[in-house]
């Protein structure tokens, strides 16, 4: 038994249960692991220390994530395509369902057959998708873009982190206006995932989400404004039979569809839907 008078050795498994009824165990794991500056796994298999002052650097840590911070911005890291990314208050925390984007793009590139594909990467953010997307397919050529300069030089660090500087050129502005200086601005694929949440809905999001940069969220009056701006404009972008990859919203199946189908140069031919059963990731390719 575990005694908190410090008469038993206090362990890593007393804090891992600490906040058990508060916050989730991957949670506390997460924040253990930035504690210790170690890996998951060595929490379990290693001896830390754990005295008083542990205990309430960890205490203070678990608070500000009960107080609505989210742990990757406690942390200054987030997992994506089993990649391990840096975030800070200026760029959304990457999804697990922004996860099908990538694979969705794998299976563009088979289906098409292209070899040495040239990528857009929209809204990068902290440059998850780019990133993911240059370590996965070796021969791509990955352009990335954002409107913010704060997101963009967190997406470049993690471009350096993994190696990839190399491989990915980063432009900014507002959506295509970024593109003014790319070199041959011509894409097999297009991928985005946008801001796409109504601007009255912003007030109601999780304490969570409403601390991730409002600029990252805000897709305008129904959540669909950059959708519009795309179906009118990707077509300059897009070499012959390329395919725009997005991500969208609860509910936004149809709308996208009607918004692209509108032009009659597009053909929507494939939705997927995210592990909740939420149409998320739609497959779209230029006539
Ligand atoms: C939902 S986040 C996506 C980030 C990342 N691609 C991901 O999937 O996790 C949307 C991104 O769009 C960027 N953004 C917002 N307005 C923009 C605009 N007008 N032009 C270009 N990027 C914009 C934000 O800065 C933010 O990084």
């Amino acid at each position: 038994m575990i005694l908190k008078n410090n008469i038993c050795k206090k362990d890593i498994f007393y804090l891992i249960d600490k906040y058990s009824h508060a916050i989730p165990r991957v949670e506390a794991e997460m924040l253990l692991e930035y504690l210790f500056n170690c890996a998951r796994i060595d929490l379990y298999i290693k001896d830390f220390k754990v005295d008083e002052t542990i205990e309430e650097l960890y205490d203070s840590l678990v608070s500000r994530r009960i107080s609505g911070e989210p742990v990757q911005y406690i942390t200054g890291r987030a997992e994506f395509m089993g990649l391990d990314f840096i975030v800070t208050k200026d760029v959304f925390i990457p999804r697990p369902e922004t996860e099908l984007l990538v694979n969705m793009t794998r299976d563009t590139l088979n289906v098409t057959q292209t070899k040495n594909p040239k990528i857009l990467d929209l809204c990068t953010g902290s440059g998850n998708i780019a990133v993911s997307l240059a370590k996965l397919i070796q021969e791509a050529e990955i352009v990335a873009t954002d409107i913010s300069e704060p997101a963009l030089k967190i997406a470049e660090k993690n471009a350096v982190r993994h190696n990839l500087s190399d491989r990915i050129k980063f432009y900014k502005g507002n959506i295509f206006n970024a593109l003014i200086f790319a070199k041959n601005p011509k894409f097999d694929i297009i991928i985005c995932n946008p801001p796409y949440i109504k601007e009255d809905e912003l007030p109601y999001l999780q304490k969570e989400v409403k601390v991730e940069p409002e600029i990252a969220l805000n897709g305008g009056g129904d959540g669909l404004d950059f959708y519009r701006i795309i179906a009118k404009e990707s077509h300059r972008y897009l070499k012959k039979f390329g395919s725009i990859l997005l991500e969208i919203g609860f509910g936004q199946k149809k709308d996208v569809e009607n918004i692209f189908s509108s032009y009659n140069i597009f053909e929507i031919y494939k939705v997927i839907k995210d592990f909740s059963g939420i149409e998320r990731a739609m497959w779209i390719n230029l006539l």
